[in-house]
């Protein structure tokens, strides 16, 4: 069913639902969170099989520090958990771990971590995973457009030559492809801040499932939808036809 000659190559997700999910099971929101660590160890890894060179999750926002302590807490707990379980398996699956965001307000043991696993897997070949952590577009291109303003200031690069490719090796997504298929779970059709630069020409797939119901169908079902349309990047169908 999937043409591998025709995959998306960077991928980024938006995992949503993982309080309504628990709640509609009458559960509390932290045991949606831990069944939502399922699904990420599930997509990774059917990810990496098919071969996808990146996938982005946003794993947590700069707003996502406005939930309840515990919660923060409980998800940071998480973020540790599974860098440590899944250490062995990045490894064996090839995978290498990068993250975006300004990670250094995390909790230093977190931040920690990440680095070592970031550290661990960075000879890895294979797929690159990069997760989104105390990330936010709008923050993110306000420090890259501080960053180009004092290297204009300093007479680094002039101010003719700021362009896309300035602009994009500041982002914290340097070294990544613009996204080609963004995905959210649970319904919302929003972009929460995610990416904004990066998914200009994205194709956009919103599922119904909350996310720790999602799985590798689901996301084998995403690529699918996306290799039947049609990326014409502002030309016409003609134009692709014949170029
Ligand atoms: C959205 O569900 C999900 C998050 C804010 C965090 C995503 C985190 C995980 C899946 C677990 C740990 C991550 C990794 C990478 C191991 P929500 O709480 O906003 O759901 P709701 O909209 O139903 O309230």
């Amino acid at each position: 069913m999937i043409d591998q000659s025709n995959l998306p190559k960077h991928i980024a997700i938006i995992m949503d639902g993982n309080g309504r999910w628990a709640q509609s099971q009458g559960k509390n929101r932290l045991f949606g969170h831990r069944n939502g660590t399922e699904a990420v160890h599930k997509v990774v890894e059917a990810a990496a099989k098919m071969q996808i060179e990146h996938l982005t999750l946003y794993a947590f926002s700069t707003e996502n520090w406005n939930r309840p302590k515990l919660e923060v807490s409980t998800l940071m707990d998480l973020l540790i958990k599974a860098l440590r379980r899944e250490l062995n398996k990045m490894i064996k699956n090839n995978i290498q771990l990068r993250s975006i965001g300004d990670i250094s307000k995390l909790p230093a043991e977190v931040e920690k971590e990440l680095q070592e696993t970031i550290h661990k897997t960075s000879h890895n070949t294979g797929m690159i995973l990069t997760l989104a952590l105390n990330y936010g577009a709008r923050q993110e291109l306000t420090q890259a457009v501080q960053q180009i303003a004092a290297k204009v200031k300093n007479n680094i690069i002039s101010l003719e030559n700021v362009d896309e490719t300035i602009i994009n090796e500041h982002l914290y997504t340097q070294n990544l492809p613009a996204v080609d298929l963004l995905i959210r779970t649970s319904g919302e059709q929003r972009i929460s801040n995610f990416l904004l630069w990066q998914i200009a020409y994205a194709e956009l797939y919103f599922s119904e499932v909350f996310w720790p119901d999602f799985n590798e169908r689901h996301f084998e079902d995403a690529i699918i939808s996306y290799q039947k349309r049609e990326r014409r990047f502002g030309k016409t169908s003609e134009q692709l036809t014949h170029s």
